[in-house]
């Protein structure tokens, strides 16, 4: 049995005036920073390893492993880069963290920094999100003055810099390698690989690139140690994590646990569906995971667990959908979405989602036929697995598994010559207009 709530990244958002400098230093910010400056670095990448930190942004690649890839003893530059590019639809948890607790971001980076041997660190966050950036730079410059970055950190003889970057808001820039060529002031599209961005990343050089709330996650290891960490969640995916719960539930919000909670308890803990609903379907891990449904309300959520229920965890962002939501409209959303933002390299994706759409918006309208779905299936045949990066994977994820568990809801669209949610509310419309 796991614990229920275990706040620990967000265990000081509500203190008074938590992103400063003062506040954070008051709750015990920055000691795992001294602790960590005393250890040979090659003994935390074991500590981090030790953990079995898994990286947040999706993919859940262990933090420690991807560490010990950096080349040691070259004579390059290494870099640490934090994908803050948060776009993915459902996905809105890193923000929240940044905006209540930067410093928790930044001892991370600088821990994370020593540990790989970088000197130059960067924060790459998408430039819609000013007041965040606003907050970071702020951040950042406090940790400057306070000593926390710069040279000779705190007496180490360990020197970093560190540059917070917007991006112009474009999906594709958070997949790391188009991420880079952002960075580097290209257009961000994928990039081929090997070499591999631990071996040649930024300007060809050795570069971690995490997730926001992992590199928030290594203060808590250093300070606690790994064992504490390990400790908490299941037996491969360990320690806590932001989950966050939106959609049609009556709590809202970032919802900090173990992995392997159940979006059971979650939805207790957030006061359930919306009074008077039910749950439809949900996604375990933002829209590029295949949705699930009433069924898998007991799957722990952890990579294991969902990925046997035949989703994936992602980014633990929980989008609740309702009887109210029509599922063909959602889908169709959705994939608006990965049309707009397929950055075109790739013939699938480019040309694939446009077509999803085309036939997704044909169902919706009523204008479909039964071997639209036999179109669409096969289409995300031809996308998923033929892509050159996750993107294209993604957005066949809420089709193929929509048209699983709701295949009779598409067939309605079909016979009844139009979206049934619509009809409905219709109906209630002008039953309420005789009324008037
Ligand atoms: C289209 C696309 C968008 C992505 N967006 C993000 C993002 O916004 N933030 C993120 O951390 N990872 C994102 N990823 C995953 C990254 O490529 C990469 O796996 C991740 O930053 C690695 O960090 P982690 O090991 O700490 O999870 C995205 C991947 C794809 C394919
Ligand atoms: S899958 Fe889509 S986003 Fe990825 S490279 Fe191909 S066209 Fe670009």
């Amino acid at each position: 049995m796991t614990d229920l709530l275990t706040p620990v990244l967000s265990d000081n958002w509500d203190q008074d005036r938590a992103w400063t400098l003062a506040s954070y230093e008051a709750q015990g910010g920055y000691d795992a920073l001294g602790k960590a400056l005393v250890m040979p670095p090659d003994d935390l990448i074991a500590m981090v390893k030790d953990s079995g930190l898994r990286g947040r942004g999706g993919a859940g690649f262990p933090t420690g492993m991807k560490w010990g890839f950096i080349p040691q003893g070259d004579d390059k530059p290494h870099y640490l880069v934090v994908n803050a590019d948060e776009a993915e639809p459902g996905t809105c948890k890193d923000i929240p963290l940044m905006l209540a607790s930067p410093h928790t971001l930044i001892e991370g980076i600088i821990i994370s920094s020593y540990a790989i041997r970088a000197n130059t660190a960067f924060i790459y966050i998408r430039g819609e999100v000013l007041h965040v950036i606003r907050r970071l730079h702020q951040a950042v410059a406090e940790a400057y003055r306070a000593g926390h970055l710069g040279r000779d950190i705190a007496g180490s003889g360990f020197d970093l810099d560190l540059i917070v970057h917007a991006g112009a808001g474009a999906y594709i820039c958070g997949e790391e390698t188009a991420l880079l060529d952002s960075l580097e002031g290209r257009r961000g599209q994928p990039r081929l690989r090997p070499p591999f961005p631990a071996v040649a990343g930024l300007y060809a050089c050795p570069t971690v690139i995490n997730n926001v709330e992992s590199i928030a996650s290594v203060p808590c290891i250093v300070a606690n140690g790994s064992d504490w960490f390990a400790h908490m969640g299941t037996e491969k995916s360990k320690g806590m994590t932001l989950y966050s719960l939106s959609g049609h539930v009556e709590l809202p919000g970032q919802y900090e646990a173990p992995l392997g909670i159940t979006l059971r308890t979650l939805l207790d803990l957030g006061g359930g569906v919306r009074s008077g609903h039910e749950l439809k379907f949900w996604t375990p891990g933002g829209s590029s995971t295949p949705i699930l449904t009433a069924e898998h309300l007991d799957v722990p959520l952890d990579y294991e667990a969902i990925t046997d229920a035949g989703s994936m965890l992602g980014t633990k962002a929980l989008q609740i959908f309702d009887e109210t939501t029509c599922v063909v409209r959602a889908v169709l959303r959705w994939t608006e979405f990965y049309r707009h933002e397929s950055c075109g390299k790739c013939t699938p994706c480019r040309e694939g989602t446009w077509w999803l759409a085309q036939t997704l918006q044909r169902l919706e309208d009523g204008q479909g036929t039964e071997s639209d779905l036999e179109v669409l299936v096969d289409l995300c045949d031809n996308i998923l697995g033929r892509s050159f990066c996750a993107l294209g994977d993604g957005a066949t994820s809420p089709i193929t598994s929509s048209i699983q568990f709701f295949r009779d809801e598409y067939l309605e669209h079909i016979t009844g010559g139009g979206c049934p949610f619509d009809a409905e509310a219709a109906t209630l419309f002008a039953t309420a207009g005789a009324h008037a």
